[in-house]
């Protein structure tokens, strides 16, 4: 599916495409009966000029969109507006789009933690999938100017009643240093998996060697039924 469709980062001759990007999302809002943050056709030319868009494209039909932000002095990076036209859903091209919205925050903001506010399940498996986590808002961003855009949200006041505590939608954070804490670790932790296999396998074979065949026709027997107290003896367990 994704072979027919152009994704990539918008350039000038796509701002032709503003206000049905804009149409789109204000549809979608609509439709779903949810908050959205309003955003003006000079917000998304500046951001498809900056080179901070991610267009879909199907020809020359508009396809679906999504642009980064930064906040906090680009400590943090937001992928908003994801939008896919409803014609074109279902088929993996919001995953492509924010895919490609993750490798560009991640190419030109690599120090910064990447997040996202949603309500949305697709949103969050696709960010689950990215390496995204939950988080409280209290780990987002605390940059005003970013809490300012939920303003224009349906929601608002349950965000303000709660001093930015909560609100309905779920805060999801890439944080690159948990993310590289991790990958360093993993191999350590397969390394010790790997010696417990071995020890295993030592004891299992050495074990073996020492039993008389009284023990290995016991087991056998009762590996026959399914369990065997050979094993038991071994002080094995099963997984
Ligand atoms: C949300 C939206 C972008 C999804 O676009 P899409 O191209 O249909 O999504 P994908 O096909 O890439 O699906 C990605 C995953 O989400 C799942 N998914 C898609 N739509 C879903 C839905 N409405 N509810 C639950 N899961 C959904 C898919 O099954 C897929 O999961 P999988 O990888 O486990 O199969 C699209 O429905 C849309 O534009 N909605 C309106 C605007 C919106 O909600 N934007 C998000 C604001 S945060």
């Amino acid at each position: 599916m994704k072979d027919n469709f152009y994704i990539d980062v918008a350039r000038e001759s796509h701002l032709k495409y503003v206000d049905e990007i804009l149409e789109t999302i204000a549809d979608a809002a609509r439709v779903r009966g949810t908050g959205i943050a309003k955003r003006s056709p000079g917000y998304i030319i500046q951001k498809i000029n900056e080179g901070k868009a991610i267009i879909a494209l199907q020809g020359d039909i508009f396809a679906g969109f999504c642009y980064i932000e930064t906040w906090g002095h680009d400590k943090f990076v937001a992928n908003s507006g994801l939008i896919v036209v409803e014609t074109f859903r279902g088929q993996g091209l919001a995953k492509a789009i924010k895919t490609k919205a993750f490798e560009l925050s991640r190419k030109r903001y690599p120090e910064s933690k990447l997040f996202g506010l949603t309500t949305g399940l697709a949103v969050m498996k696709i960010n689950s999938e990215l390496g995204y986590v939950p988080v409280t808002f209290s780990e987002l961003t605390d940059d005003e100017m970013f809490w300012k855009g939920c303003q224009s949200c349906v929601n608002y006041d349950i965000l303000t009643r709660t001093n930015r505590k909560h609100c309905l939608c779920t805060g999801m954070l890439y944080d690159p240093l948990r993310v590289k804490k991790k990958d360093e670790e993993e191999p350590k932790s397969l390394s010790v998996y790997k010696r417990w296999l071995r020890f295993k396998q030592s004891v299992f074979l050495n074990g073996n060697k020492k039993k008389d065949s009284n023990q290995k026709n016991e087991a056998k027997q009762e590996s026959e039924n399914g369990k065997s107290s050979y094993f038991k003896k071994l002080n094995f367990k099963f997984f």
